[in-house]
């Protein structure tokens, strides 16, 4: 158990980033609410996790984590968890395929509903209202009621994170992850995408590679693996009321864990170690995340996996990079190095879309996937430099046919943003840009998995 830590020891500390609720007794309704519901993730399935991304840490898997980048009550419908879902299952076969590895798939899904804001109030035609801060908070209309922060809202958010699991784990055990059927979806898309010229060759090795095993037995029918998946879910822990609520003792360990979802994450804006987030997030025992952007350096990085993990355990931690493409090579070597030299375990993601937001001139939040992938190259070029293992990728995208992000094969233009920009938040990679990610990245990983090859072979011959 941790020292001088309780569910609710975060009250007594600063607290940046979350509402202020005029009305305490409904706040308190919500809670008890809450407590009283069933868990939405057990800590069996938080500890298999943890496990799953130790294999990560030590360069034997990848983490694929992807999803909104804010829930929304108004875009609840099964077809866009499907899709969603299924987006990331056909990015992780690729990813799979390339890397000769397990992919750890952890969705941005059931309960990814609060959101840190940069200014805490939104100004419209002279009226000035508080942000929208995520739909467990408030509403995006904007209208001094619809802004008034409700705590009924986080209730909301509980019942629709529960049917969305509901689903996925109907999605991930019930036959629609066979993965032939995934693969196919694949070539569907690169009948139909410009850049389907460049990766049809690497998808007719991954067909080529399901058809050798069909003819040795292995299919859908015999072999479970096949067929079924695991996922896991995640979501920015904003809300310590909402996560106190969830937080239940696991009688097989006796460990506090956070049911809400099997892994949290921290903000960039709320990663202090002396303040109420990182108090809360350090009792829990699922494995964590913790952003770290441009303004984080090495001892503050170290300090913050410290305060988390203080026993070193492999896979809890993940340390989730988001620098903005053009700083890459000037801020994160100094935190792999802090790192690295006090000899913590850290599974290390790249977030290559939250430093690349910039506005187009017609007004549209945007992401240039020009700049979303050259993040990632140069996260993989100063691993490699450093000697470190970049382990994952975390992105914010949709399976549905957005246009949010400029380029990619298919071109998207400023002047084609209107058409089908839907995001509450922050914009999102359509499954067009998201699975050509996955080819890119795909190719990356393959270079690397060659290159060691090669330096094995040669010492084994030298
Ligand atoms: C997010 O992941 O949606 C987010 C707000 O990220 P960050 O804390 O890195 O800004
Ligand atoms: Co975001």
């Amino acid at each position: 158990m941790t020292i001088n830590w309780t569910p609710d020891s975060w009250r007594s500390k600063n607290i940046r980033q979350v509402p202020v609720y005029s009305d305490q007794d409904a706040l308190a309704a919500a809670e008890e609410q809450l407590r009283t519901s069933p868990p939405l993730v057990f800590a069996g399935e938080a500890r298999r996790l943890r496990e799953a991304l130790a294999d990560v840490s030590a360069g034997r898997a990848f983490l694929l984590q992807g999803g909104d980048c804010a829930e929304s009550f108004a875009e609840f419908h099964p077809d866009n968890i499907r899709d969603t879902f299924r987006l990331l299952l056909q990015m992780a076969v690729v990813l799979t395929f390339a890397a000769s590895r397990p992919v750890v798939k952890v969705g941005r899904l059931a309960g990814q509903f609060a959101k840190p804001r940069s200014e805490a109030t939104e100004t419209k035609n002279g009226v000035e209202l508080p942000s929208y801060r995520g739909d467990s908070v408030n509403s995006i209309e904007f209208s001094r009621l619809a802004r008034d922060p409700n705590p009924e809202r986080m209730v909301r958010g509980y019942n629709q994170s529960a049917a969305t699991l509901n689903l996925l784990r109907a999605l991930s055990q019930g036959g629609y992850a066979d993965l032939k059927q995934i693969h196919r979806w694949t070539l569907g898309f690169l009948d139909n995408s410009p850049a389907g010229d460049r990766y049809g060759d690497l998808a007719s090795r991954i067909g080529e590679a399901l058809a050798f095993m069909e003819a040795c037995g292995l299919t859908s029918k015999t072999t479970p693996q096949l067929r079924e998946t695991e996922f896991y879910t995640s979501h920015e822990a904003l809300l310590p009321n909402y996560e106190e609520a969830m937080t239940r003792i696991d009688s097989t360990t006796g460990n506090w864990y956070d049911t809400s979802a099997h892994l949290l994450w921290i903000g960039d804006r709320t990663r202090d170690p002396d303040e109420a987030h990182i108090e809360f997030l350090r009792g829990v025992a699922n494995p964590l995340g913790c952003k770290a952007g441009p303004t984080q350096d090495g001892d503050g990085l170290l300090r913050v996996i410290d305060t988390l993990n203080p026993e070193n355990i492999p896979g809890k931690i993940t340390v989730i990079t988001r620098m903005g493409n053009d700083k890459v090579e000037d801020k994160l070597p100094a935190l792999i190095r802090s790192i690295e030299r006090e000899g913590r375990q850290v599974v290390w993601s790249c977030d290559p879309m939250h430093g690349n937001t910039i506005k187009s001139a017609n007004g549209f939040k945007t992401r240039p996937f020009d700049r979303v992938r050259d993040e990632v190259e140069r996260c993989f070029d100063v691993h490699r430099a450093e000697g470190t293992y970049l382990g994952g990728i975390h992105l914010e995208l949709t399976g549905q046919n957005v246009t949010e992000c400029v380029g990619g094969a298919q071109a998207i233009t400023e002047a084609s943003l209107a058409d089908r920009y839907h995001t509450h938040c922050d914009p999102r990679l359509n499954a067009d840009q998201s699975l050509e990610l996955a080819f890119l990245i795909a190719e990356t990983l393959k270079r690397e998995r060659d290159d060691r090859d090669v330096g094995s072979s040669q010492v084994a011959t030298g």
